[in-house]
């Protein structure tokens, strides 16, 4: 026992040190606001089914954040698809890697791939980079080929950085983050821009596992079975051995 409790304390700082660049911004749980998920989905059709696809969700599957077949044609469906339809990409997978250099990923399951956090923080430290071929660069994801896809809502944005020595080899300098300035606003303030990201974070996560509610719902009654099963597995032993001695 001594021995485990050692071994699990020793793989500790492991678990720290796989956790690699600038800390992550929590992202808010919306699972259970439709309202929340109806806006998700609408930014992600708009702005982001134009390079990525999310091949495993179907248009219909939004009946479960509470769209009927009517809404979805009205505000989500580009005029080619149907209600049946996955949600395919609007350009030619070719045609992104050569424009871009990298292809931009299905992001049918993203969310569980990289993490909420990463997601809502990503599409929330973008900053204008001259020197990148985009004239975008990003705080979670340095020199990403992907550019500002929302800068219109949250304005054109500079980082500063300082020069710092790197602890573990002087001779080397770090660019530490300081911090943003606004260069432009946007059509969202920071507040609004957060929660429209929250929004679009929390439909993400959503289409990631969209059986999660049910999962958790069904969760709690496969417990209470348990339990309650458990309970007479216990008395049933009693009475089968009570003659036996
Ligand atoms: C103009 C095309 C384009 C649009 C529109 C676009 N992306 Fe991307 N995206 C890319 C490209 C290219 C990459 C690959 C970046 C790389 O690996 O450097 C990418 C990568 C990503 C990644 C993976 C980042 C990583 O760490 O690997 C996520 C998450 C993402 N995009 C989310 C979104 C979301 C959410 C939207 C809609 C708001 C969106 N993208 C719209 C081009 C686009």
């Amino acid at each position: 026992m001594k021995k485990l409790l050692l071994m699990l304390l020793l793989l500790c700082p492991l678990v720290g040190l796989a956790e690699e660049g600038p800390p992550l911004d929590e992202a808010p749980d919306l699972a259970n606001n439709p309202a929340a998920l109806q806006r998700g989905a609408k930014l992600f059709v708009n702005y982001c089914l134009s390079c990525h696809s999310a091949q495993s969700m179907r248009y219909n599957r939004l009946h479960d954040i509470g769209l009927t077949d009517d809404e979805i044609k009205r505000n989500l469906l580009f005029a080619t698809d149907a209600v049946g339809d996955t949600m395919k990409v609007a350009m030619r997978p070719a045609d992104a890697k050569a424009w871009f250099g990298a292809a931009p990923p299905d992001l049918s399951v993203m969310a569980r791939a990289k993490s909420p956090d990463y997601i809502y923080t990503y599409l929330r430290t973008y900053y204008r980079d001259p020197t990148r071929p985009t004239g975008w660069n990003n705080l979670a994801y340095p020199n990403t080929a992907m550019p500002h896809i929302l800068w219109q809502l949250q304005g054109i944005r500079d980082a500063t950085f300082k020069e710092q020595s790197n602890p573990e080899d002087p001779a080397q300098k770090d660019m530490k983050f300081t911090g943003f300035t606004q260069v432009t606003e946007g059509t969202l303030n920071q507040v609004q821009y957060d929660s429209a990201v929250a929004d679009l974070t929390a439909f993400m996560t959503y289409m990631s596992e969209p059986a999660r509610k049910t999962r958790h719902e069904l969760g709690v009654w496969v417990l209470l079975f348990l339990a309650v099963f458990t309970f007479i597995t216990w008395r049933l032993n009693a009475a089968f051995w009570k003659n036996v001695h």
